[in-house]
């Protein structure tokens, strides 16, 4: 007897277990699955994002029966198909939009004007580089037309006016007039007069038409201190002085603050801003240039709460602080990248104090050269089962040691970046110790072998541990292989949740690895750029095991060929970005064999391939209907389709 369809109730709930990709995925299969993935309670907090088209009319219409969702529609500009998309967003969703971005586009004020009252849901709204809005500086000039925004945008949280050319005082207080409860303001990449005062000291009155000023700023911070928690001033010119004024702001407790970029900034005006807006979470200070250690030891004194650091290309931070940073008990993510003098000594040191100390499931080493395998084996043992992302790309004196350490104490690595780490090998991947050549003296030997007991005896944290791997045969055979296959000890297969994988430029590893321990259920990512060992059987085993990637990086693998991508092809049926620019081991038979099986890539990169000519692209986006962009050639513009 036939079992009876179950309830959607049921398929909903079964669903929920499913990750977001899977279940759009699962939604595809029949027409009871399809019902059961509209349920309400997956489409919270949902955002659409599309370019303007003929077809975003009947699209825009769609959404009308649905639950709140968000808007980025991109390229809009003065045509009546732009209009006419504006029109429907308020017609059909009106006080169900959410949230509202437009870039890429040059909006007229007036459609803008008649589809703003509409939205009294909204609750973000971007205006990023909208410079045709701006640059008549009559926006919102008419009172008639500031009541009814104001009355529409008086919930709004979250304004973005990043990038704007023509923002001045006036169109500035006119907008926010508006938005007496702003949560988050963005004026990134806008150009502030941080010392020029237009007002001559002069009280400020209606504002001035050309820029916007410090002063004027400052208003506002005061006018909405209570309710702002965010601000992001990267990208501008603010000087020492001025971040002074902010962070003395009366009843300003900011929560984040971004300054990527504020190249003018020090230290003793950071230490002004740490002492003032101790409540911050997220402090991003990328690229300020001139910081150096000192800002640290306020940010490790201070700022207790914080929970996001980062501090990418602050070449004159060192190790130093470090050790107070990692003291901060409610730290996630830190990202040190390209701080090219951070050793992470000082930050092993703060994790094994005593506590309270940072619980990190960030952390970014990007290009810290001095990083060395004894850190990262430390690093890992400490950081254990809470860290999610390690970037350690282009450390470059890493060997197959910390890939053992990552294996053995990171089980819940969500994201693994090793690109440019030269001197990793297969022997790593697999959780095996390299043997030693029998023909050297035994001096030379101990200098490959468990070299890392005399290291680490030396670190004085830790003693080695007893790794799984310190019993594994010395010399990788067809039959070690056999034996290796069922045990996960402390190879890369240990990391079973891993959804993206950055191997580029690692040249010692071939197939013998990859064929192996790339066995990833939940892998979304993976470049295997400049692999020049690895064949179509590295390529193979990877469809097999790994059936969830979305992008895949072959670039200048030239091993790679037709027949091995027409038999891993048919598998990565979620492939969206294809790289295999400089594989000179492909032909147009690659083409047609993506015309047939990729049917939702989106990019594809097939660049300097020597067997493929411009005109044989012609008939791929006919085949492929979610295509954006073919890259080919070093042609600096890539051909829009
Ligand atoms: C909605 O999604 C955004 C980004 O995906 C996230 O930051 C935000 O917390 C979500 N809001 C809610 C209420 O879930
Ligand atoms: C890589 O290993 C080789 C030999 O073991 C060594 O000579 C070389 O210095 C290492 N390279 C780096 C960048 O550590
Ligand atoms: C493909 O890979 C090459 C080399 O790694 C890179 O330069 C290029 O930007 C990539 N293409 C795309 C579309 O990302
Ligand atoms: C590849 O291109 C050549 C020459 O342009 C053509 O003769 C051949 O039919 C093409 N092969 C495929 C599979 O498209």
């Amino acid at each position: 007897m036939e079992s009876p369809p179950l309830p959607t109730e049921v398929i909903s709930y079964i669903l929920s277990f499913l990750h977001a990709p899977d279940r759009k995925e699962a939604s595809l299969v029949c027409r009871s699955w399809y019902t059961a993935s509209q349920d309400h309670h997956f489409q919270k907090n949902v955002t659409f994002k599309f370019p303007v088209s003929s077809s975003s009319l009947e699209f825009i219409r769609a959404l009308a029966g649905r639950p709140p969702c968000g808007l980025v529609i991109s390229h809009l500009d003065g045509s009546s198909l732009s209009r006419q998309v504006l029109e429907e967003v308020g017609a059909h969703l009106g006080p169900r939009l959410e949230s509202l971005a437009l870039p890429g586009s040059s909006v007229t004020e007036s459609s803008l004007l008649n589809l703003l009252p509409q939205l009294s849901g909204l609750r973000k709204l971007s205006l990023k580089g909208l410079d045709s809005l701006f640059m008549s500086g009559a926006f919102l000039s008419r009172e008639e037309h500031r009541k009814k925004v104001q009355l529409a945008l008086k919930n709004l949280e979250e304004l973005d006016l990043s990038d704007l050319r023509y923002l001045s005082d006036l169109s500035f207080n006119r907008l926010t007039s508006c938005t007496p409860r702003l949560h988050h303001l963005s004026l990134a990449g806008c150009h502030i007069a941080f010392e020029f005062d237009p007002y001559r000291g002069s009280p400020v009155g209606s504002g001035s038409s050309a820029l916007v000023s410090l002063r004027n700023l400052l208003n506002l911070l005061q006018n909405q201190a209570l309710s702002l928690q965010s601000l992001d001033l990267s990208g501008t010119s603010i000087t020492p002085e001025s971040l002074r004024s902010i962070a003395r702001t009366p009843s300003l407790h900011l929560q984040q603050l971004s300054l990527r970029g504020c190249k003018e900034l020090t230290d003793s005006s950071m230490e002004t801003l740490c002492r003032y807006q101790c409540g911050l979470k997220m402090l991003e200070l990328s690229g300020c240039v001139e910081l150096t250690s000192r800002t640290l030891v306020a940010v490790g004194l201070q700022l207790k709460e914080l929970k996001v650091l980062r501090l990418s290309c602050d070449w004159k931070v060192t190790d130093k602080a470090l050790s107070e940073v990692m003291g901060l008990r409610q730290l996630k993510t830190l990202d040190l990248s390209e701080c090219v003098h951070v050793s992470g000594v000082e930050m092993v040191k703060g994790l094994s104090g005593p506590p309270p100390r940072a619980q990190l499931e960030s952390l970014n080493l990007r290009n810290c050269m001095y990083i060395r395998d004894s850190v990262v084996f430390s690093l890992a043992q400490l950081l254990g089962t809470s860290l999610r992302e390690l970037d350690l790309s282009s450390c470059v004196y890493l060997t197959d040691l910390s890939v053992r350490a990552i294996a053995s104490f990171l089980p819940a690595l969500l994201l693994l970046r090793l690109a440019c780490c030269r001197n990793i090998s297969d022997w790593g991947l697999l959780g095996m110790l390299e043997p030693t050549d029998p023909c050297q003296p035994s001096d030379e030997g101990e200098e490959k072998g468990p070299s890392f007991t005399r290291t680490f005896g030396n670190m004085g944290f830790f003693q080695p541990p007893s790794l799984p791997f310190q019993e594994k045969p010395r010399l990788v055979t067809a039959e070690h292989l056999q034996a290796f296959r069922g045990q996960e000890g402390a190879s890369l297969l240990a990391l079973r949740g891993l959804q993206t994988l950055d191997l580029t430029a690692c040249a010692r590893i071939t197939d013998a690895s990859l064929t192996q321990v790339l066995r990833f259920p939940e892998l979304q990512r993976l470049s295997l750029s400049m692999l020049p060992e690895i064949s179509d059987a590295s390529l193979l085993s990877i469809a097999r095991h790994c059936r969830s990637l979305r992008s895949l990086v072959l670039s200048h693998c030239s091993q790679i060929s037709d027949q091995g991508l027409a038999q891993a092809l048919p598998l990565l049926r979620r492939l969206q970005h294809l790289n295999l620019s400089y594989c000179d081991g492909i032909t147009n038979r690659t083409l047609s064999i993506i015309a047939l099986h990729c049917e939702r890539l989106q990019t594809l990169d097939v660049s300097m391939c020597k067997g493929i000519t411009e005109r044989q692209l012609d008939f791929l986006p006919s085949h492929l209907h979610f295509l954006e962009r073919i890259h080919f050639r070093g042609t600096e513009q890539p051909s829009i389709l």
